[in-house]
């Protein structure tokens, strides 16, 4: 992203990091792919927006030029400009594309929710709109989400115009017909707050297990991914895993983590911890095909209009300069060239508490100074004076040989920017408990 004056280099803000690696040579090392969410106007009328676009990514999907009241405002009247502009844009950065959605409850044009149209004339519609638009980008989208967002919550199906009409057969329906217009393109269904393991990623499991099993085509899942700062969830991986199992890519499809305004250095970097476990989670199952974000920079946002109060979700802050969450993305993808934490790195101490023949009680305590922070954090030291470890709280230890390593319970395993965890253990000793120095990571 070189904004280059005649200056050159020297009038890049020193954040910028110009001489970085582009994550889409990073992810593409690491055999995934790196995407964004993109809107035709700003490609072609905002050149830092453009070329971040164009350089960083190698996936785009339409935030909004693909979906239904963008394509068919009024019925048989179809607008594909926008749609189109995206696919030649990504066409000339060679870049991939993710067609956003087919079938969803929203952004459906008023002709369509208000028509009044029966089961089988909605039936009809839907088959024919499916034909339509996967057909006109036959061969040029790698992935659609044919369905998006089918279900509530407590996994019960979202009653929606679909929903209501066709019953749950809708989404096999739906998936076949996409096969048909477009037979190579991977068909994914794609929803939110099904990240970790809940009632609402068991159901599309469930789903997506007996689409299987009926011989429905579905090749992938797409996670969403819209977070909270601070709640990645702690079960995204095995829940990726468990999918990945039943024979399914994975995708990361619409990754941002919201935070209350206003931004601070601390919130930045529990930002760039959060982003940087959901590379690592994808990373770490093969099936994991990929990341997206939802959209390129803090001023371009979805956030804001929707969750008031909270923003700054992105990889890149409103004047397109990249923020820690970037650095992060770029560490976790295997880069080089990280920003050191500003307030530098977490640190443990260790504590002997009581001490009596032949036994001792001890604490440890991992504290991260504001700008850092840890999840699924390790400690782990060599107890050089024969002493052993024999139980612990509020962590799993394991000793082998002078070697101790623990890892946190099942609720203590963040350490947040600025905070501590403690936990504690009791020991025998005989002769002398000097006190190890404590690694953490
Ligand atoms: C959002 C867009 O970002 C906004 O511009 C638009 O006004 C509303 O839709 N889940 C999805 C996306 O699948 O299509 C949504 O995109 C965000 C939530």
């Amino acid at each position: 992203m070189c904004v280059c004056t005649a200056l050159g280099a020297l009038a890049l803000p020193s954040t910028a990091h110009a001489a970085d690696t582009p994550l889409r040579d990073l992810a593409a090392a690491k055999g995934i792919h790196i995407g964004n969410a993109v809107a035709g106007y700003k490609l072609s009328g905002n050149a830092q927006y453009a070329a971040i676009a164009g350089t960083q990514f190698t996936s785009l999907t339409p935030e909004n030029a693909m979906k239904w009241s963008s394509v068919e405002p009024a019925r048989g009247s179809y607008n594909w400009a926008e749609a189109d502009q995206i696919v030649a844009f990504a066409q000339e950065h060679d870049q991939q594309v993710r067609g956003h959605t087919l079938v969803w409850h929203s952004q459906n044009p008023g002709w369509l929710t208000s028509g009044g149209f029966s089961a089988a004339e909605l039936r009809a519609i839907l088959e024919r709109h499916i034909a339509t638009e996967a057909g006109r980008y036959r061969g040029k989208i790698a992935a659609w989400d044919v369905v998006n967002e089918m279900f509530n919550e407590d996994g019960t199906y979202r009653s929606s115009l679909w929903y209501n009409a066709m019953g749950p057969g809708y989404v096999a329906d739906a998936l076949r017909w996409a096969r048909q217009a477009d037979p190579n393109a991977k068909l994914y269904l794609n929803d939110y707050n099904v990240e970790g393991i809940n009632a609402k990623s068991d159901a599309l499991y469930n789903l997506v297990r007996s689409l299987k099993a009926q011989g429905a085509p579905i090749d992938g899942v797409g996670l969403q991914a819209h977070f909270v700062l601070g709640q990645v969830p702690s079960t995204l991986q095995a829940n990726i895993q468990r999918f990945a199992d039943l024979g399914l890519d994975v995708a990361i499809t619409e990754l941002d983590v919201r935070m209350q305004l206003p931004a601070t250095d601390a919130k930045l970097a529990q930002q760039a911890a959060d982003y940087s476990a959901v590379v690592k989670a994808c990373l770490a199952v093969g099936r994991c095909v990929g990341i997206t974000g939802w959209d390129i920079s803090d001023a371009d946002s979805w956030v804001p209009d929707v969750f008031p109060g909270y923003g700054a979700a992105t990889m890149y802050d409103a004047n397109y300069r990249p923020k820690p969450a970037y650095h992060a993305v770029a560490t976790a993808l295997g880069g080089g060239g990280t920003t050191p934490p500003p307030g530098g790195a977490c640190t443990a101490t260790y504590a002997v508490a009581n001490q009596w023949g032949g036994g001792f009680t001890a604490n440890v305590t991992i504290t991260c100074p504001p700008g850092s922070s840890l999840t699924n954090w390790q400690a782990a030291w060599d107890f050089g004076a024969g002493q052993r470890l024999t139980q612990a709280w509020n962590a799993g230890c394991r000793q082998e040989g002078t070697r101790v390593t623990c890892s946190p319970a099942s609720w203590n395993g963040s350490v947040p920017s600025g905070g501590s965890v403690s936990f504690g253990f009791n020991g025998t000793w005989s002769g002398s408990n000097p006190v190890p120095a404590v690694t953490v990571s």
